[in-house]
């Protein structure tokens, strides 16, 4: 069989052996996710159509309102991974608390922990903008068979054995690491097949698109002013293009297809920035250094960073090895 017209189920069943605590386990965890995945994304493609749209009123514990399709996606990703015995407790922006859960036979006996952001990009839902979910996965730290702690979950982004997103765009496609590279798959919703379409990502080693918020901007740390002032410099290949779709995972797929580097500071207003470390920057950093990217603080790898709180934010760079070494360069001030 070609790379071609591999699908998403048979990648999983050959690649097996490559995951490093093969049980089976972790293949059934990627397929359920795949499964939950395809439910979400009949649900996002007709939002149209249907009144589903609007915020449901309710406000997630980071003072957001909730959308309803926040709300539709996070029940589906649960309801999936808790009906198939090999998740033992799942974490969810969506939620307050982590949620335990029990195999058939009331102990907690399940391998791994799964952190979501059941949909990234909410605010544009109501606009017909591509939207996301990310996932990042562990194993379990505490002995098997006993309740799941907070320490399951608090885990530095070097100790997953797994993460990927999917992105609702003009196609929908999965896109996930298991520790040996990157790879892409394409849904073919007329018999809801994802295919292998983008086999082994990478990032090029620089490119030409930054994408941050400059609404944001007389906000930022001197450092990132900086960095976005030699962006828009006339010189060499500069000035680069500014791209910034307000969704990580669109801003992220983007920039890892055609090089370039996301970036989302802290703020005088919020000193460590926006996004969750746990549900957004650590999967989506696993997977840019598996695709030869790389992903900072500024001053530090985010997946060295130990989390203290489960909703914990942290400043995030992106994207192109060079450009975000660039990037920590004005941020510690060590441009020459
Ligand atoms: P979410 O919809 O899960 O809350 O995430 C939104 C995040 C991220 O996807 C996006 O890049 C960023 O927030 C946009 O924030 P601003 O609107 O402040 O630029
Ligand atoms: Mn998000
Ligand atoms: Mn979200």
């Amino acid at each position: 069989m070609t790379q071609k017209n591999k699908t998403l189920g048979e990648f999983i069943i050959e690649n097996q052996e490559e995951f490093k605590y093969s049980s089976g386990e972790l293949s059934r965890l990627i397929n359920s996710i795949r499964l939950a995945a395809k439910v979400v994304n009949h649900e996002v493609n007709k939002a149209g159509l249907v009144d589903i749209l609007g915020a449901v009123g309710e406000t997630n514990i980071q003072g957001e309102n909730q959308q309803k399709l926040d709300v539709f996606a996070n029940e589906a990703f649960i309801k999936t991974l808790t009906n198939r015995e090999i998740v033992c407790g799942i974490a969810s922006e969506e939620e307050d608390d982590f949620i335990t859960i029990t195999g058939r036979n009331e102990r907690n006996e399940n391998k791994y922990v799964v952190l979501i952001d059941p949909l990234d990009g909410s605010s544009n839902i109501d606009v017909n903008v591509s939207v996301g979910t990310i996932f990042s996965i562990y194993r379990r730290v505490t002995p098997s068979g006993e309740p799941v702690t907070l320490d399951d979950f608090l885990q530095p982004g070097n100790r997953q054995v797994a993460a990927g997103y999917i992105v609702y765009g003009t196609s929908t496609m999965i896109v996930y690491t298991t520790g040996h590279g990157v790879n892409g798959f394409t849904l073919n919703p007329a018999i809801g097949t994802y295919y292998l379409s983008h086999p082994n990502m990478t990032f090029p080693k620089t490119g030409r698109i930054y994408s941050v918020n400059e609404g944001n901007y007389v906000h930022f740390p001197q450092g990132i002013k900086d960095y976005i002032k030699y962006c828009q410099k006339e010189e060499g290949d500069r000035p680069y293009t500014s791209r910034y779709i307000g969704s990580l995972v669109s801003d992220f797929h983007r920039n890892m297809i055609k090089g370039g580097i996301y970036i989302y500071p802290n703020t005088a207003k919020d000193p460590n920035g926006k996004l969750r470390l746990l549900y957004e920057c650590n999967p989506m950093a696993f997977l840019a250094e598996q695709a030869g990217g790389k992903a900072s603080n500024g001053f530090e790898r985010i997946l060295d960073i130990q989390p203290t709180e489960l909703h914990q934010r942290v400043p995030f760079i992106c994207g192109s090895s060079s450009m975000v070494e660039k990037a920590e360069a004005f941020m510690q001030n060590t441009i020459d």
